[in-house]
Order: C-alpha cells, then structure tokens, then sequence
C-alpha cells in the first residue's frame, strides 16, 4: 500500500550534516561543474573478500541462478503478462469459499460471511509444505498450505454499491471487519498437476481483525496493554494491516502490521485527559486528537463493543485503563506469530521485536549454537530498519518442533531489539533500544518508564538512540548462498537535498532527491523511485555492518548520473520495490513494485534478480551542487542478472510470493486491481478501471466483473524450473 505519513519529527541528524562537513574537507577532485556528476570513487575498502576472508571469485560462481527467460516488456494493459513459455493461473480470489456450504463468489457484492471466505488485498504469503498424511513436511511439492496476509479491503468492490457514509451500518462494518487478516488455505495438485484449491480443508483457517490473539513477551501484561476486553493485558483482538510476511526456522508464519495506527480514532478533546507523555506518543505514532478510524468502524450503528474498540480514546474513570480502550491502538503493531499447520492454535503477538509499521521479517541464516537475529523495517517516511536478536541461541533440532508456538516463544520473546545508523564510509552501527542504552534512558522528549515501554514506542527510542531515517523500508530478505541482508527503501516523496525546518536531506544511505517528470507533465520529488539497500554482518548478534546500495530504481532513460545510477536498461527498469525475497526452489531473488511514480509508463511488476554479493561496486560521489554526497553503490547488473519477469494489471501492487521447493511452481500475489476506480458522490463505483482477474476467465463477470485481489501460479510449460 503506497503510504506516505511522515510523523518522525525528531531532530535526528540525519548522516548528511556529517557527510557534508566532510566531503568539504577532503576536497574530491572532481571534474568541473555540470560535467561528470557521478565519480566512481574506487572499489568499496571491503570488496574482494566475503566477512571469512573467502575470495570474491570463489565465491561469485555459487548459488548464483542464470536467468534464462526472455523478458516482459513494460504494459499498461488490464493483463498479467509472463514470458513466452510460461503460463499463469488464478489460484484463489477474495470472497472465494473456504468453507462447505458457503456460496460461490458473486460478482454484485454480496457476498457475506467473510471469516469463511478468502480476504481481500492479498499481501505478503509464504508457502508450507504438506506431506500426503498432513504432517509438516518442507520438502513437500505436492499439498501445502498458503498463509496470505489480507492487509486492507477494497470497500468500492466489497458491498453492492460502495461503502454507507458514517454512521455505518453494522453488517456493512461486519464485513470489512472480517475481510482483513489472514487467509490460511490448503493446495494440491490435480489430475493435471496444476495446484487448486481445497475448500473445506480441515487446515483452511481465517484469522481476522476480530479474532482473539495472546500478547506474548515482554510486554504481556504490561500496564499500558490493560483494556476493557484484557484488564489484565494479556490478550487483544485480531491482526490488522497485514502488509510483509516471515517464514520462520521451525515452520510458522510471523505476519507484520503495519498501518494499524489508522484504524485508530482519537476524539478531538482525548489529549485534554492524557498525560503530556501520552500525547506526545500517540502523535509519533501518527494519532493526533481528532484522527478517524480509517473505514469509520467506530461509527457503526448500536455502539457495540466489537465496533467500539476502534475508538482509542479515554472514556472511563478508572487510573488504569481497564474499564475503557484507551489502550486499545497498544495492542496492535506487532510481528504476529501464527502456526499455520494448527487450525487451532493461538495466534500470538512476539512484542520483543518492537512496535512499528511492520514489514517483512527477514531471519539471519541459523547457525547452531548462535543466536538468531530478524531484519525488519517500519514503513513510514523517515523511519528506521531494526535488527532483533534472540537471546536463545540456535538448536538445530528446533527445524522439526514438534511444538512450533513453543519454539516461537524460545527465540523470539526475550532478546534484544536494535535499529541502524549508517555512517558514509560504508559501515553502519546497531544501536541499542533499551534502558541499558544512556541515550535511551535519558532521552528528553519521553520518559520511557522500563524496557517494555521502549519496545512498545520502538520508534521513539530509534529517535534516542540517534538511529539513521530513511526512505520507507518496505521489506527484508536474507541471501541464502551468503547471508547478506536485503531491505527494499520504497521511495520517499519527502526527501530533499538539504535538511531543513521538518524536511529530511539526503544522505550516504538515502543519497538521492529529484525531480520527475510524468507524461502528463505532472512533476514528482524526492527519491521518487526507491532503492535496493544491502548489508552484512560478522554474526547474528555484530553490533556493526557494513553495507551497500544493491539496486537504484529509475526509468531507463533518466540522468544515469544522479538518477539511473545502477544503469537499468529497459528490460529492467523499476520504480517502488515493496516485496523482495530469496525463492526457497530457485534462490532468485524475486523484486515486486508497488508504484505510483511510474504507472504511466508500465503497471506493477516483478524482476528476477541475481544479485553478487555486499561491496561488489564501487563508491561514487553524487554532485547535486550545492550538496556532495558519497554512496556504495553495488555492481550494475547486467542482462542476465536482472530482467522483468511479469507485469500486472491495471492499479494493482504486487506483494506475496513463494515457490514450492522444487522451483517449478511460483505463486504471486496481485493486491487492489483497479483502485482507481472513481467513485461518486454516494461511494457507488462509477466505472472499474479493471476488470482482473475476470477478464482472463477466472469466476464471474468476465470482461467487466469488478476486479479482485488474487493469487496467481506460474508455470512453465516444459514443466522446467522457474526463471531458469
Ligand atoms: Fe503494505 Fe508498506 O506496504
Ligand atoms: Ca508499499
Ligand atoms: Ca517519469
Ligand atoms: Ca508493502
């Protein structure tokens, strides 16, 4: 979801204060003005040797995949297009059933009963394998489970005509309500060998924004968790906003919430009867008084409980908060751990990694005897990436958990949370989010009150600790050949050349900010189309990285001195990556956009990568005149290292993605077709900008059903490994 709050009003210096002062004294030689803007400054003083010392070139010929396939052009068209040789089908939609004696998907809007169909906005996913007796089974190419995060509902799409205004009605809330979360749903092969899906699955599961969720970690319990549904502070209700996804290490879903804040409403005279503290909380977290509940949940007719929570104001009189839900927004904002393999199980919400926009989490490799670390970002302008380490350290057994929440609970509720600050020569540092950091424990714009309230405000004690802001870090992913940390920086519309009043400069690790211009003459700022950020790390539990710019999104015909600098061509040119993860058959790495800066020249689209590795490149000095700055820059790919694979439909986002072990089956999530639906003065749907998936055949309505969010699976037609 393209998203761009930005509440991150600290004074953090952002890195290019210092970078600046620098470059002035170290004098680049630099070719005269307006010439060569970009200098290569050299190769980066860790290229040529991996962390072990192992040579580059003994290296660079494992694990790296050929990417054979002939590329997808850029399309405008209302299509999923593949290369030739592949074919793609819809797997599930939203508001297909998952359940028996649930009604087929109808193309008018009503449709009821959604906690016993498929969620709308397919977002992240990730792929589990199922043996033939049903048992946790990795390897498993045949039966599995898809785990796909439902992260908003398309309200135009939703009902018969578009969304009631406020106050509104109840079973309109209803619906949306059971809409969002999560979509747990079993696959398996037919007689063709196409995977279908499997109504009334005895796996199949629905987890919404209602269903009860258990707070584990550090902050269960925790006085700031007490509400009126939990006056202990032990539970709350549902996952909401499920954007990135995790797979962890012993088989369980970890799913990240991330704009949650927005289905929060402050009343406008709440800051009146909160502490100074609160306020300035609730607004780092983008809640002023006065903000809505993004769908006007809260507003539904008869005030019932289950719509009410969405209000987060003080209404009652109790000191603690237990007779209202004042405290309600606290229990959104997690990673939320989910064992897909157990219908039944307890969802929990792993508090030790922080409460933020959550993304995707990306874990280090295991390696036994070592603790694990998780890789995160929080997706607002200015925020910051984080690292998670565990304090357990890795037991190679735990692959095969019998118990799996309880393996969750050994290493991701007790460890130590941090976020990153880069410095311009290529290193970068972890900085400690607890009280044990003086910065933290002393920071003047929030008392924090112990360890669970840094965790709780993890943006604020990245704030204190003098972590580094950045370009909206979307998703994370690990390489699995060398364990370098990938975090997609989506595009920040905020950022400038030079630091002012509320206005963020660019620095080492965010260096760029222009101007682009649309075909239509509109013109956008900032780092318009996002980059690719690398790092690497002695050790799960390294307090310091080094790190590298992989990829810069551009259009293939910009400035390739300040704009285009990783040189794509139009074979592989992108804007906004979102999703990003190594595939678990084909160790591609599979880049997915989610535009908004250059959909007048192609829809959102996915790119198969195979990246080197950290300090392939070279560092360059970027000439923006009255601003230097210097960057890594990894090595340009070439032809056959990065190549569009697919394109989408028309206003659409393309996010989860998974692959069965063997490589041949690819599964891609398509999120919103058709958002730019205009709509009248009555919410009613003027004209669907899209009409995927029914214009390729799949359910009802054809050539002008309403669009729908949707998982594709791509083949290829020799039955050969995908992208090879
Ligand atoms: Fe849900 Fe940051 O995208
Ligand atoms: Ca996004
Ligand atoms: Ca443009
Ligand atoms: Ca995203």
């Amino acid at each position: 979801m393209h998203y761009e709050e930005d509440s991150n009003d600290s004074d953090n210096p952002t890195i290019d204060d210092v970078v600046n002062a620098r470059l002035r004294r170290r004098q680049f030689l630099m070719a005269s003005a307006g010439a060569i803007a970009a200098a290569g400054l050299g190769p980066l003083p860790f290229a040529g040797c991996a962390a072990d010392g192992t040579r580059r070139s003994e290296l660079d010929s494992v694990g790296v995949p050929a990417l054979e396939f002939e590329p997808v052009s850029k399309s405008v068209a209302d299509a999923l297009v593949v290369p030739p040789g592949y074919t793609a089908r819809v797997l599930i939609a939203v508001g297909d059933p998952l359940f028996a004696g649930v009604g087929s998907y109808r193309d008018d809007g009503d449709n009821s009963d959604y906690d016993r169909r498929c969620g709308d906005w397919h977002d992240g996913m990730e792929y589990f394998g199922l043996s033939a007796n049903g048992r946790p089974a990795s390897s498993a190419g045949d039966r599995a489970l898809l785990a796909i995060n439902n992260e908003w509902v398309s309200q135009e799409f939703l009902h018969p005509d578009g969304a009631s205004a406020a106050p509104r009605p109840a079973s309109e809330v209803d619906t949306e309500i059971a809409a969002m979360g999560v979509t747990v749903v079993e696959i398996s092969k037919d007689e063709q060998g196409h995977f279908a899906y499997v109504q009334d699955s005895p796996f199949n599961r629905r987890i919404t924004t209602l269903t009860p969720v258990e707070l584990a970690g550090p902050l269960r319990g925790h006085p700031k968790l007490r509400t009126l549904f939990s006056p202990d502070g032990v539970q709350t209700r549902g996952t909401v906003n499920n954007c990135g996804t995790g797979k962890t290490p012993w088989g369980t879903l970890l799913t990240g919430e991330e704009n949650w804040a927005e289905f929060f409403a402050r009343d406008a005279e709440d800051s009146d009867r909160r502490t100074e503290s609160e306020n300035y909380a609730l607004a780092r977290y983008g809640r002023r008084p006065g903000s809505s509940q993004t769908y006007q949940w809260d507003s539904a007719a008869g005030n019932a409980d289950r719509h009410r929570r969405w209000n987060t104001s003080v209404t009652g009189d109790s000191s603690d908060g237990s007779d209202d839900y004042r405290h309600e927004i606290n229990g959104q904002g997690y990673m939320t751990e989910i064992d897909p393999y157990d219908p039944d199980s307890t969802v929990r919400k792993r508090t030790a990694l922080g409460r933020f926009a959550h993304e995707g989490a990306a874990f280090s490799l295991p390696r036994s005897g070592e603790p694990l670390a998780v890789y995160m970002g929080d997706d607002a302008q200015g925020e910051y990436i984080f690292k998670f380490v565990s304090d357990a350290h890795w037991d190679p057994a735990d692959a095969e958990a019998g118990n799996r929440m309880a393996t969750g609970a050994k290493y991701l509720d007790s460890g130590r949370l941090y976020a990153a600050r880069f410095s311009e020569d290529g290193t970068g540092e972890w900085l400690l989010l607890n009280l044990d950091n003086p910065a933290v424990a002393g920071y003047d714009r929030y008392p924090f009150a112990d360890d669970g309230d840094a965790l709780l405000h993890a943006r604020i004690a990245a704030d204190a600790a003098g972590a580094t802001r950045m370009d909206r870090p979307e998703w994370s992913t690990v390489n699995p050949v060398n364990g370098d940390v990938y975090i997609t920086l989506t595009n920040n519309s905020g950022r400038r050349l030079s630091d002012g009043d509320g206005v963020l400069g660019v620095d080492s690790a965010n260096p760029r900010a222009y101007e682009d211009r649309r075909q239509d003459s509109t013109v956008q700022r900032g780092n318009v189309n996002g980059h690719i950020l690398r790092m690497a790390e002695d050790g799960a539990d390294a307090t310091g990285f080094r790190w590298d710019i992989y990829l810069f999104g551009a259009e293939s015909d910009a400035d390739a001195s300040l704009i285009n600098l990783s040189d794509l061509t139009a074979d592989q040119d992108f804007s906004s990556p979102d999703g990003i993860g190594f595939g678990s058959g084909t160790d591609i790495c599979w880049i997915r956009t989610d535009d908004a800066a250059m959909t007048d020249r192609s829809n959102a689209m996915v790119l198969a990568a195979a990246p080197g590795r950290l300090g392939d490149g070279e560092s360059l000095e970027l000439d923006h005149g009255e601003t230097q700055v210097v960057t890594h820059l990894g090595a340009r790919p070439q032809a056959n290292e990065l190549k569009r694979f697919l394109v989408g439909p028309v206003d659409q986002e393309i996010t989860g993605l998974a692959e069965t072990p063997d490589g041949r089956v690819l599964f891609v999530n398509f999120q919103h077709p058709g958002s730019g639906t205009p709509a009248d003065s009555a919410g009613r749907p003027e004209r669907y900008t899209s009409h995927w998936p029914g214009n390729m055949g799949y359910g009802p309505g054809g050539d002008l059903a309403r669009p729908r969010s949707a998982t594709v699976m791509i083949t290829r037609d020799d039955g050969g490994k995908i992208g090879g």
